[in-house]
């Protein structure tokens, strides 16, 4: 089974995948405990799912924060303060730009992105992809690293939105998958650690 890993969660807005994974923890399908939700947006719709399931919450208002780069170093303070082995990002629509806080979590912070990376790069993935034409799609799971959408990838999945009439179905149907995935790559961190190989993270199991 390994060992239960402890995880914060970023999350600028709705949080369906924050729900995914308290729901997933409850079912006992995510070997995990989340510490503290942190948002950057007192209106997110995650603040009420994490009262709800009784998680810690940590709201850092950018506008309050002054500075641009002030709410990476409360972050940063945030995450020192919850001890946690893994940070997850589930739609943190911020770009994560401080070296000391990349550096000090490094191969610690995952992301889920809506797309095929390097296809889509960027806001509104689903969207970029439905407008292009593509017949497939997918999402992403990698570590953050300096560069938007970029980091080494974990975990990728193709979706077929070839018969979504628009972009929102597309985007309704990638966000199923996501959440499963999501699931998973979060409990892989219990039973496991990644080894970096260039642009890939490879599981290596306990
Ligand atoms: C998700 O589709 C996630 O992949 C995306 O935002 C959505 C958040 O939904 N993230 C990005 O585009 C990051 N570049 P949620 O708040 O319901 O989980």
């Amino acid at each position: 089974m390994g060992s239960k890993i402890s995880i914060a969660v970023l999350a600028s807005g709705r949080g369906s995948n924050f729900q995914a994974i308290i729901n997933g923890i409850a079912k006992g399908e995510v070997n995990a405990d989340i510490k503290v939700l942190i948002t950057n947006n007192p209106e997110a719709q995650a603040i009420e799912r994490a009262k709800k399931a009784k998680i810690p919450i940590e709201i850092i208002d950018e506008k309050k924060s002054g500075m641009r780069e002030q709410l990476d170093l409360e972050i940063k303070k945030t995450l020192d303060k919850y001890n946690v082995d893994l940070v997850v990002l589930a739609g943190y629509m911020k770009l994560i730009k401080s070296k000391e806080l990349l550096q000090a979590y490094r191969n610690r912070i995952i992301n889920i992105h809506p797309s095929l990376l390097p296809a889509f790069q960027g806001l509104h993935a689903q969207k970029q992809a439905f407008d292009y034409g593509a017949k497939v799609s997918g999402l992403t799971i990698h570590f953050l690293d300096e560069q938007l959408d970029h980091g080494p990838i974990i975990y990728q999945e193709a979706v077929d939105i070839s018969d979504c009439k628009d972009e929102e179905e597309a985007a309704e149907k990638i966000l199923n998958r996501e959440h499963k995935a999501y699931k998973k790559v979060i409990d892989s961190f219990s039973k496991g650690k990644y080894v970096i190989e260039g642009r890939r993270a490879k599981f290596v199991p306990y």
